[in-house]
């Protein structure tokens, strides 16, 4: 048993790459799932493959994320919404994308939690909720200081709503993926200048795929990870081991 029959899980930036890959993950795995993100096409088109709910908000906005969750059953969370930015030194960064980086990446994971949360509480049969971070939150990565400090700041999330929810029954974990491919990422870490550098250091020497983002997220929503709360799970081939 999974646990995946207690309740639904939402999955955030499910129209995106690794969040749509949860998504397909965890409807295989049996779990109802809620896809959420602001492009109706794409979720619609999930839908139709997958047979998830749809439920569209802007995570910028705590009324929209109050009105979408308040009162709404759920089991899990998987906070995978984000925002790629800029990259910039802090001598160049510019503040509003900066702002922009912080509002989507940690206040819209905070949010999102904040009335997930009310409700799994409500409900009394605990949970988990998985925060999709990144290895720029782990190590100084160049260029990285808006999105790095916008998951170092969602990787502080994590821990303190694990201490704070432990009560509950409620685990909360990030997983900290290095690059995968997906149209956030490809721009800049395409480019044969950044990444033979970058993977001449990583023990693997390979990009991630979703898949392998999607299905360690789903072992840590499952019953299989009971024991497994307020972690910062690198999936990045051991880059910010050595
Ligand atoms: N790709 C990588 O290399 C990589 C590595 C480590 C971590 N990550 C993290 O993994 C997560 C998913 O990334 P991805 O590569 O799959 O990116 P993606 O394909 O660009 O998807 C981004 C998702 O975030 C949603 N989103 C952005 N702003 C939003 C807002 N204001 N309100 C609601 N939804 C919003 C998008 O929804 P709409 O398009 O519908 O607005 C989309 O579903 C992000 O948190 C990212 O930081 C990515």
């Amino acid at each position: 048993m999974n646990g995946f029959d207690k309740g639904p899980i939402l999955v955030t930036g499910a129209s995106g790459g690794i969040g749509g890959a949860t998504v397909r993950h965890l409807v295989k795995a049996g779990a109802k799932v809620i896809a959420n993100g602001r492009n109706g096409e794409a979720l619609d088109a999930l839908s139709k493959e997958t047979g998830c709910d749809t439920l569209a908000f802007d995570l910028e906005s705590e009324d929209e994320v109050r009105g979408a969750l308040e009162n709404l059953d759920l089991y899990g969370v998987v906070n995978c919404g984000g925002f790629g930015g800029e990259i910039a030194t802090p001598m160049e960064t510019d503040i509003s994308v900066f702002d922009k980086v912080i509002s989507i990446n940690a206040r819209g994971a905070l949010l999102v939690t904040k009335y997930a949360s009310q409700s799994m509480v409500r409900l009394g049969k605990g949970g988990a909720i998985v925060n999709v971070s990144s290895q720029a939150s782990l190590v100084g990565l160049r260029g990285h200081i808006s999105y790095g400090s916008s998951k170092a700041a969602l990787d502080n999330i994590t821990r303190v709503s694990a201490l704070e929810l432990g009560e509950f029954g409620i685990r909360v974990n990030s997983v900290n993926p290095t690059v995968v491919m997906t149209p956030m990422s490809a721009w800049y870490w395409g480019r044969p200048e950044v990444q033979g550098p970058f993977l001449d250091t990583m023990p693997l020497h390979r990009w991630a795929t979703e898949d392998e983002i999607a299905a360690p997220i789903v072992f840590l929503l499952s019953d299989g990870a009971s024991m497994i709360s307020g972690v910062t799970l690198p999936i990045d081939g051991g880059f910010s081991a050595v």
